[in-house]
């Protein structure tokens, strides 16, 4: 039979990336060829995020959009996965005539045992089971062709339940990859060509905990940090809460390890981290923040933030205010709070009023902006190793990269350069990038 083509789309965070790179691993291996032109597809799927109900919105709105081509061609197949797939479960068929297929998170590796039975029964399926054990954390990122950097997924799930977070409920219980398999599979990567690695799990830094054996975070590290040929390692998202000592000193010890952290913060009033159940205070945040600055001066942090909680007073929003302006953070992304179904700030009284969500939010976006571009313009002058890893998405003349520190360069070169580390001057400081030339 002649290839199929399959085309992916994907909300949401790096999981859910690195989740459709593996889901079209596995469709690869059944025949399937990625295309960027839906219209030429003969499966989609759609790759979907809940974290907010906007991100929900969205989806739904572009499963609409599939509504024609399902017309045009009823051998079409059209499958749902990801955490709206996992928190609607059959419900999403009901509400999406059109659609073929719904799997969720713990069921990637099923998917083509799915289709196949889409396309022999004609039946509408969805499969949201969980389990203890995931067998598609063990799908590995296969190296592509001149692939500079690449997604490891270490770890899967959180036990931390915030108290406005829908993950634990879409993603289930935590759980850590075994850590042999995780660096042979880094090991194949930097044999394949891959540069850099990103680390992925909720709360990466719990790697490991209460497995009877298994190696804690900062000892993963170290022995990622062996590995031949590999230049770079990133690792997201660290939990405040489990923000180590050990961890800390790793990253002036271990050489590959990139100096930058995401460590979200989520609020600088410690009345709404005790609701939001984050299980540390400012003051702890400023000291673990302090403490990675006295031992990576130039390390550079970024953070998460959510305005209008329930019950976030003037005064809780302006101490986040103030938070932000004694840390200066890299930069920020920071949203409106939204109801989740199942969390228990949903249930919460006192419910603050979009319009108030929306000017918190500008107010905030404003300020962070500021501290952004003085972050930005420290670096002004100064050389930089940076990762080149393709040509500018607005200048083909130019090509792009990242420092250590996760910084955007733009600069003169030639594609020859794309997987090299070359020392760029920088020359100026925008809010979303930097400008610079070889030097
Ligand atoms: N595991 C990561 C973050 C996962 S979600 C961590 O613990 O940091 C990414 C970000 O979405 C969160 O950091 C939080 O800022 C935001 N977020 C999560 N739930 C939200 C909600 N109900 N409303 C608004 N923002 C939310
Ligand atoms: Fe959500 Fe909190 Fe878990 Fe992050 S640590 S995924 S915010 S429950
Ligand atoms: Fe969204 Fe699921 Fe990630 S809810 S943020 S895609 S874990």
């Amino acid at each position: 039979m002649g290839q199929k083509a399959v085309f992916i789309q994907t909300f949401g965070c790096q999981m859910n990336e690195h989740d459709s790179e593996k889901i079209f691993r596995i469709l690869e291996d059944r025949n399937y060829r990625l295309t960027e032109d839906i219209n030429k597809a003969d499966l989609i799927v759609v790759n979907t995020c809940s974290i907010r109900e906007k991100a929900e919105h969205k989806v739904y709105s572009s499963l609409g959009r599939l509504k024609r081509l399902k017309e045009k061609n009823p051998q079409l197949i059209i499958g749902v996965g990801g955490c709206v797939a996992q928190q609607e479960g059959e419900k999403i068929l009901h509400r999406v005539p059109h659609l073929d297929l719904v799997f969720g998170t713990h069921n990637i590796h099923k998917l083509p045992q799915l289709i196949d039975e889409v396309e022999e029964s004609g039946k509408r399926l969805h499969e949201t089971a969980m389990y203890d054990s995931i067998p598609s954390l063990t799908v590995p990122s296969l190296p592509v062709q001149n692939q500079i950097k690449s997604y490891v997924t270490i770890m899967q799930g959180c036990d931390n339940y915030c108290s406005y977070c829908i993950v634990p409920y879409v993603r289930g219980r935590e759980m850590s990859r075994k850590s042999g398999e995780i660096l042979e599979e880094i090991r194949r990567l930097s044999e394949s060509g891959v540069k850099e690695v990103t680390l992925l799990g909720q709360n990466v830094n719990s790697y490991g905990k209460g497995v009877k054996g298994e190696m804690i975070f900062p000892e993963l590290l170290r022995a990622v940090n062996k590995i031949d040929g590999l230049e770079r390692i990133r690792f997201t998202t660290s939990h405040p809460k489990d923000l180590s000592e050990e961890l800390t000193y790793s990253f002036r010890e271990l050489d590959k390890l990139c100096e930058h952290i995401h460590l979200p913060v989520q609020s600088g009033s410690n009345s709404v981290l005790k609701v939001m159940k984050r299980g540390y205070t400012v003051e702890d945040y400023i000291r673990k923040v302090e403490r990675l600055r006295k031992i990576r001066p130039d390390i550079s942090i970024t953070s998460d933030i959510i305005v209008g909680f329930p019950g976030e007073a003037e005064k809780d929003f302006e101490e986040t205010l103030r938070l932000m302006e004694t840390v200066k953070f890299d930069s920020v992304y920071s949203f409106k709070y939204s109801d989740r179904v199942e969390t228990r700030a949903s249930r919460l009284p006192e419910k603050i009023n979009n319009d108030i969500k929306s000017k918190r939010l500008k107010t905030l976006q404003a300020c962070q902006e500021k501290y952004t571009l003085a972050r930005n313009r420290e670096l002004e002058g100064k050389d930089l190793g940076v990762l080149v890893e393709g040509t500018s998405k607005t200048n083909p003349l130019r090509m792009t990269g990242r420092t250590r520190s996760n910084k955007v360069v733009n600069f003169e070169g030639f594609s020859h350069q794309v997987g090299c580390t070359i020392s760029v001057r920088v020359r100026r400081a925008f809010l979303h990038s930097l400008e610079g030339e070889v030097c």
